[in-house]
């Protein structure tokens, strides 16, 4: 270490020097728009696909050590969470950046519980939807249509008004999510009881039938609402990014959450849990997997609810889900594709393939499984996840709006396309590879 926190670069077409600082292990992209070959010129960008290495926020929610396995929300690590917590609380501290006293958790969890009514004409929509309508697809246009009973939601500016969105937003989830699954399963819809936790309630809206208080069964309650702990916040993800993305436009918060969601419903992100029920559902039986594993290490699939882009260690989630799934399996009835998933850990753990690229078992790997124990089918997964994503997408986009260094979303890109040239007028045009339908 020389003192100098400056990261120091040599054009070799110029062979000019420039100093750029660092702050935070960071350098900030804008600095190289000073490196140039003429005056004229655009200055330097850097080219990163996917956000492999560009940090595109400065956060305070939540971290992940993706070497060490860790995840920590607000600084708590998720394991004392999971233990400790409940989701609202988590969801509270998430939002608000500190736990709650007593006096908070009450008012909190009074506000949310009090915002899980549904306007009837959102029933109209739902109503509308096809019997075999995907209830993530469902879920997307019940909560962006939100937008249109909340006008006063475009206030995004007016700390009271931002409350009362979050309130709506974490309230009403369920509600949307409970009466998309009610409507696919052709049964009427269930109102939420607010004299149940909101797990509970949840359950209620999902599961009720004619008796006239629905009884919550109080292992298969916490463990949804241990699930939702571990699903609240995940750093800079695809939903997140989506979220703090189309926000930064100044939309309302029903739209990007909408777009959150929609990102969330892809079989890479959130719906790689129903992606883990399939492929355990091919594979069968544990005589098959040696064959299914051999597939995989020659590119045909992936080995679903392995791999994540930033743990390169086993998931702290997944370990918490692992243990979890013994308690609800108790209740339930042990799901028989628990064994298969087991030994596919322990086959894929011990492999050369998966140990060289560090791929360990995600969250996803054992939460399906959990979920198709306690009822719900596989395409109501995702939905779950958004429920419980909520919280976070609602922090994150509230800490963007709020971050003076944020403006609207707008990458660069690389042009790599023709360079001008005239248009030609469609007679004399002749087919080209690239034009072909
Ligand atoms: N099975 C087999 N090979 C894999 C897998 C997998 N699940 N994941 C990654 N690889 C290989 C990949 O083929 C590549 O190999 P090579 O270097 O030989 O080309 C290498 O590992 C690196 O993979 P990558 O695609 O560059 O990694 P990524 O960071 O872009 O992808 C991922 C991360 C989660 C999309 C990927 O691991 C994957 O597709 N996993 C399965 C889907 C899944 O479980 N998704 C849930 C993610 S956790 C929930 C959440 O937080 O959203």
């Amino acid at each position: 270490m020389n003192g100098r926190n400056t990261l120091t670069i040599i054009d070799n077409r110029t062979g000019k020097q420039y100093e750029i600082p660092i702050e935070n292990h960071t350098i900030r992209a804008m600095d190289l728009r000073q490196i140039k070959v003429r005056d004229d010129d655009f200055g330097m960008m850097t080219y990163d696909p996917a956000f492999m290495n560009t940090a595109s926020c400065k956060s305070g929610i939540s971290f992940i050590d993706g070497d060490k396995g860790i995840l920590r929300y607000r600084g708590y690590p998720i394991e004392q969470l999971a233990e400790k917590s409940t989701y609202l609380e988590t969801a509270y501290l998430l939002i608000h950046g500190e736990l709650p006293t007593k006096q908070q958790y009450d008012a909190w969890t009074n506000k949310i519980m009090t915002h899980t009514l549904i306007h009837e004409n959102i029933k109209k929509f739902i109503d509308g939807f096809h019997y075999d309508a995907h209830p993530m697809g469902m879920v997307i246009s019940a909560v962006a249509a939100l937008s249109t009973f909340y006008t006063d939601a475009k206030n995004i500016m007016d700390p009271e008004s931002r409350k009362l969105q979050i309130y709506r937003l974490v309230g009403k989830m369920p509600t949307l999510a409970a009466f998309a699954f009610r409507h696919s399963v052709g049964r009427p819809y269930v109102y939420p009881d607010n004299e149940l936790s909101y797990a509970g309630n949840f359950l209620s809206m999902l599961f009720k039938m004619t008796e006239l208080k629905y009884k919550v069964n109080s292992v298969l309650e916490r463990a949804l609402d241990l699930l939702f702990i571990l699903h609240a916040d995940h750093e800079q993800n695809c939903s997140t990014n989506a979220m703090r993305s189309v926000g930064s436009s100044h939309v309302d918060p029903y739209s990007a959450t909408a777009a959150a969601a929609a990102a969330l419903y892809g079989p890479l992100h959130g719906g790689a849990n129903e992606a883990v029920l399939l492929m355990l559902d091919e594979i069968a039986s544990k005589n098959n997997i040696p064959a299914f594993v051999k597939g995989v290490k020659e590119g045909r699939g992936r080995l679903m609810g392995f791999g994540h882009r930033v743990y390169k260690n086993y998931d702290p989630r997944a370990k918490v889900i692992k243990k979890l799934a013994e308690e609800v399996f108790e209740v339930t009835g042990r799901n028989p594709k628990l064994d298969i998933a087991l030994e596919l850990e322990r086959i894929a753990l011990e492999d050369e393939y998966f140990i060289k690229r560090k791929l360990y078992p995600n969250v996803d790997f054992y939460s399906g499984l959990i979920y198709q124990a306690m009822g719900f089918p596989v395409d109501m997964f995702p939905v779950l996840f958004a429920i419980a994503r909520t919280s976070g997408w609602v922090a994150q986009w509230e800490e963007m709006l709020l971050d003076p260094e944020q403006k609207i979303a707008r990458p660069r890109q690389v042009y790599l396309g023709s360079d001008s040239r005239d248009y030609v007028m469609m007679g004399k045009r002749s087919e080209s590879k690239k034009n072909k339908p």
